[in-house]
């Protein structure tokens, strides 16, 4: 499967329109955002586990990154409330599930290989830090050769100045109405920015978003190349 496979094309999706699509495990359904590869993918989705779920013991062949929206999500090494920003690294493995139902925002096989870190950061506690203007403020969650993931908070009518995405942009909008010149992006949006776009992005009501920016230069790595 290819969906959204060119990543020098700019995609927004409504995740809370998108449809959900059955996984190999009952209980367990995703909305695909971005899919290159069939059930072995490097992919990017909405995924719900429905209350009492679980899925497959499974080995993350290039990393597992994902934020907790909604709910408690658990493995055999504990369990992520909402909020949670968890990487595990090339050659972890887990078998997830979630007793009371959960949402999480998930990209598979999209580290490079040697970014062995784990990360688990409760973000309902971590330090924000201020940002480059007024209004912001960040909260770092990891960078690595290039790569830079952080969620940013705007505080109504903050305003960024126009800049140039180098390797691209990735947000998805947690909370509140995140907006450039192209459009306003309300929670649950998700816009995928190519290498070298351009913007100037402000918020009139003040967001949370998800930002990582930095890994859309290269060809995906270890999967077919889209077709063209
Ligand atoms: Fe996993
Ligand atoms: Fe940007």
């Amino acid at each position: 499967m290819a969906l959204n496979a060119d990543f020098g094309a700019r995609v927004v999706i409504d995740t809370r329109t998108a449809p959900w699509i059955a996984s190999p495990e009952p209980g367990v359904e995703r909305k695909l955002l971005d899919r290159v590869g069939d059930e072995v993918a490097r992919a990017t989705s909405i995924v719900r586990y429905l209350p009492g779920s679980a899925f497959a013991s499974h080995e993350h062949t290039l990393g597992e990154e994902f934020l907790v929206l909604a709910g408690t999500f658990a493995d055999e090494g504990g369990e992520y409330p909402v909020g949670t920003y968890v990487r595990n690294p090339p050659g972890s493995r887990h078998r997830p599930f979630s007793t009371s139902g959960c949402e999480l925002f998930v990209k598979l096989r999209q580290f490079r290989p040697e970014d062995g870190s784990r990360v688990v950061i409760d973000t309902r506690r971590a330090e924000w830090h201020p940002g480059l203007v007024p209004g912001l403020s960040v909260l770092p969650l990891h960078e690595f050769g290039g790569e830079h993931v952080a969620l940013v908070r705007w505080a109504p009518g903050t305003r960024f100045q126009a800049h140039t995405h180098w390797g691209g942009e990735e947000i998805l909008v947690l909370e509140g109405v995140f907006s450039d010149e192209s459009g306003n992006y309300p929670a649950g949006s998700w816009i995928r920015s190519p290498h070298l776009s351009r913007h100037q992005p402000y918020s009139e009501p003040g967001c949370l978003i998800y930002v990582k920016v930095g890994h859309l230069a290269e060809k995906p790595r270890d999967t077919p190349s889209p077709p063209s």
